[in-house]
């Protein structure tokens, strides 16, 4: 059979209320344009974001009302703790309430102030938890990764020629740690291969230098390299985890991507002395070490989720249908990020609507159209979000790249669903060249896309 189907049953809905163009048009201009005012009621297909949007299933419904909520050494805690350690296999695990707790703790206790981290791309509140210690983020990701159009079965590795001249440059010393991030979220959801895992490893080793990888969408990672990886068709998708994780002196992890959990994430690692450090500031911020930031039956949660993530067949269905997404709009020439990646579509909104410069927001602009076009809510990752102001000069810099993100929530929508996106991608690109930019009227000093408003400007 060549139809991959959902390999699921739905017995709970969830109803969405259907919206007229109309309603739509005046709903986003009350929202001043930005996406992020609408309320989730009035869109139809959400794909703002994969992170703590999944459906979860019957099994974990059922441990959440299994979960122990005792403040100390729950049960909860314990089964937890086993699916980390069956998967990730490093020794010391320390929940947290979500991915960017953990990276918190971890880079407050490893970097200072002229420190240099490099990661192949920092995801933003990694990049964010970096800086906060005085630290710099360095994206290090192989040249074709910073090329939406190119094509590579591994976008996400590291440039590892780079990585040894970084560390030549700014000496060992002053490198508290190596990270990379599987799948590569902030370069398109590209994986990166065993091969060059294991290559980071090896120097970051052979430096003295610990290496991190932030596992948030590890499976989706490790399916990818069962695809198209040598000597992997016939590998399990837990040999493949563990393979990689074996590589690593630990991880941060969201498990509100590949946990298929609505909330929590942890922090896991080897050496015995770095943990109990950071056991002392989860205590200051999290909660005790046996829950963290979480409940007991979200513990629960995440380590059914674990296990069932890895599932082939889940993960089969869930690589093709964003596959199938980005190959149906880029037929049809929509400009895509080649090729398509685990989580996410990202539309290169630079390409496909030339006529609106950088600094008139066009992937905010396209994002506006999708929504108007079919209740359709997709993030903007562009000027908006990564260009800067300066409010002493009114200038303004634009991004590198003008994308719109699709991402695509795990075990949440259908297959109609997703084709009824595709029409509604290519309808808005019939009509490109009626696009009109945006003129941001009012900005916060930092984060701005979040609060930003607009409004359109005239053709
Ligand atoms: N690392 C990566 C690669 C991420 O994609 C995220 C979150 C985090 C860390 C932080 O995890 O949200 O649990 O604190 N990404 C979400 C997204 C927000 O929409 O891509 P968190």
């Amino acid at each position: 059979m060549k139809t991959i189907i959902e390999p699921f049953r739905i017995k709970m809905v969830e109803p969405m209320k259907m919206t007229s163009r109309e309603e739509r048009a005046k709903l986003i201009e009350e929202a001043r344009y930005n996406l992020f005012f609408l309320k989730a009621r009035d869109v139809m297909i959400d794909l703002l974001t994969d992170s703590g949007t999944s459906a979860m299933s019957s099994d974990q419904w059922s441990a959440v009302m299994r979960g122990d909520e005792a403040y100390a050494g729950s049960e909860s805690y314990f089964r937890f703790e086993q699916a980390v350690r069956d998967i990730y296999g490093f020794e010391h695990i320390i929940p947290t309430h979500q991915g960017r707790a953990a990276e918190k703790i971890l880079f407050s206790n490893l970097c200072k102030d002229g420190d240099v981290v490099p990661n192949n791309t920092h995801f933003d509140t990694t990049r964010a938890n970096v800086e906060y210690t005085g630290a710099e983020a360095r994206d290090l990701v192989i040249p074709e990764g910073r090329v939406p159009s190119e094509i590579h079965p591994f976008k996400g590795n590291m440039d590892i020629d780079a990585l040894q001249r970084t560390i030549d440059e700014v000496g060992v010393d002053n490198i508290p740690l190596i990270m990379l991030t599987i799948t590569n979220n902030s370069g398109g959801g590209q994986p990166v291969s065993m091969e060059n895992i294991r290559m980071v490893s090896e120097i970051a080793h052979s430096n003295g230098i610990p290496f991190f990888l932030d596992a948030c969408r590890f499976a989706e990672n490790a399916y990818f390299i069962k695809l198209r990886e040598d000597g992997y068709s016939d590998v399990s998708m837990m040999d493949i985890a563990n393979e990689i994780f074996s590589y690593a002196d630990g991880c941060t992890m969201s498990a509100k991507k590949d946990g298929l959990a609505n909330m929590g994430g942890f922090l896991a690692l080897n050496d015995a002395e770095l943990a109990e450090s950071c056991r002392h500031l989860l205590i200051l911020t999290e909660g005790f070490t046996t829950y963290g930031g979480m409940a007991g039956r979200d513990l629960d949660a995440v380590a059914t989720g674990l296990r069932e993530v890895l599932s082939e067949d889940y993960l089969k269905y869930r690589i093709s249908s964003t596959d199938y997404l980005g190959r149906k709009i880029s037929e049809n020439g929509v400009p895509i990020m080649q090729p398509p990646g685990g989580h996410a579509i990202y539309i290169d909104a630079k390409a496909m609507l030339p006529r609106i410069p950088p600094l008139q927001y066009p992937a905010q602009a396209l994002a506006v159209e999708l929504y108007i076009e079919a209740g359709i809510r997709a993030v903007e990752i562009g000027t908006a979000m990564f260009g800067k102001y300066d409010p002493e000069t009114g200038e303004e810099t634009a991004a590198p790249m003008e994308l719109l993100r699709l991402a695509i929530p795990r075990r949440v929508y259908t297959q109609s669903q997703i084709e009824y996106v595709i029409e509604a991608i290519l309808n808005v690109m019939e009509r490109k060249d009626s696009i009109v930019g945006l003129k941001m009227v009012k900005q916060a000093p930092f984060l701005r896309h979040f609060t930003a408003e607009y409004e359109p400007l005239s053709d």
